[in-house]
């Protein structure tokens, strides 16, 4: 059976869908179950106020539900500003949220707007939120609470009317046994949780994505593709996706770039751990271990038995490393495709250029 992007009622990026409807900037592709119960949380609490925190792994699309969120909210026509509380040094943070006054610090040559009067009447999208330093939360707590602050430096206090949308992939309720993050500010954030759960428990999204990003890709680079081969999709399926819908959504331009016919083809791609964030916390044990075996399997080119296998590196039973791969998600990746193609590395690393470019918005 095959599958044409051509033939799904083609929209670009000009209408813009939220599950089939008119919302938003972006289209959220997905007809799961799972996906489509967040698209309703989206739309349940959009037009309240309420403190929303996204949470999901590493390009599960967190960004682009707080997008949505706005979208469909009465802020829709003030502004959305973005901090990405990870990408910025601690130092720093506190200025970027409540700005500074003129010689506030050294350095501070002029007087600097921080990002909630700029988010004055809107939304202020606070990604990464578990990277805010434990000395700074009180005063996020207070302009929770309050809706006031004060500029670095300054006396003044300002007052706001700005909508939180927090994010973040970590475990923020551990962090606080940790007591590394405040309960009291855990508990104002954690109003209106969204979970958006990893591709790899959605298999059922992967072929209407495929489309969207085959349809997205080729009109940019100008190739027509109107065959996605069944197979290609089935192997899509099988993918454990580390990397979640950025990683299927840069395999697809790859795999768009290197199509010269009408058939989609596939670059060979690769199970690698996701290059982890700077970060002073643990992982998950289960993203640790995860990450950890991908590497190894990688190295042995997934041969698990024998003695130069996986399961001997690991120092585990043969059939113990199969019930953990099974338990993991991770399943063999397709060898072949295109030979002269070196896969992995230069597409992650382009996607990481292009969101790195995106991380301080
Ligand atoms: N359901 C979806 N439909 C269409 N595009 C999606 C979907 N989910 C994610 N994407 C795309 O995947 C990429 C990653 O999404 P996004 O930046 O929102 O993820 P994230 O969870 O914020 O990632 P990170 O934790 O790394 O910041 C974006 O290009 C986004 O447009
Ligand atoms: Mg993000």
């Amino acid at each position: 059976m095959m599958h044409s992007p051509r033939s799904s009622n083609h929209s670009g990026d000009s209408i813009p869908r939220i599950g089939g409807e008119r919302v938003g900037a972006r289209p959220i592709i997905g007809e799961s179950p799972s996906l489509r119960h967040v698209l309703e949380q989206v739309e349940i609490v959009a037009p309240t106020d309420a403190t929303v925190i996204v949470l999901g792994e590493t390009g599960t699309g967190k960004e682009l539900v707080a997008r949505a969120i706005h979208d469909a909210s009465g802020r829709s026509q003030r502004p959305f500003i973005k901090l990405n509380c990870a990408a910025i040094p601690s130092t720093l943070l506190e200025s970027e949220l409540f700005g500074h006054e003129r010689g506030a610090f050294t350095g501070a040559v002029a007087q600097r707007i921080g990002r909630f009067e700029l988010a004055d009447g809107g939304t202020l999208f606070l990604d990464e939120v578990g990277e805010i330093p434990l000395e700074l939360q009180p005063k996020l707590l207070r302009v929770l609470q309050e809706h006031e602050f004060e500029r670095v430096g300054g006396t003044h206090t300002f007052k706001v009317d700005v909508r939180i949308i927090a994010a973040t992939n970590r475990d923020l309720r551990g962090m606080v046994a940790a007591q590394r993050f405040r309960d009291d500010l855990y508990y104002r954030l954690n109003v209106f949780p969204i979970a958006i759960p990893p591709l790899r428990e959605r298999p059922d999204d992967i072929d209407a994505l495929v489309g969207h990003f085959v349809d997205h890709f080729a009109l940019r680079m100008n190739r027509q593709i109107d065959v996605i081969p069944r197979e290609t999709l089935d192997e899509l399926r099988r993918h454990p996706w580390l990397g979640n819908v950025r990683e299927l959504e840069n395999v697809i331009q790859r795999a768009v770039i290197l199509s010269t016919g009408a058939r989609l083809t596939l670059p060979p791609i690769r199970v690698e751990p996701m290059p982890q964030r700077p970060s002073k916390e643990v992982e998950t044990l289960e993203g640790v271990e995860r990450a950890f075996i991908a590497q190894i399997l990688d190295e042995t080119n997934w041969v698990i038995g024998g003695p130069r296998g996986a399961a001997a590196r690991l120092g585990i039973k043969r059939t113990t490393l199969q019930s953990m791969l099974k338990r993991l998600g991770l399943s063999r990746p397709r060898v072949g495709g295109s030979p002269e193609f070196n896969a992995g590395r230069s597409y992650r690393e382009a996607g990481r250029t292009s969101e790195e470019n995106r991380a301080v918005g």
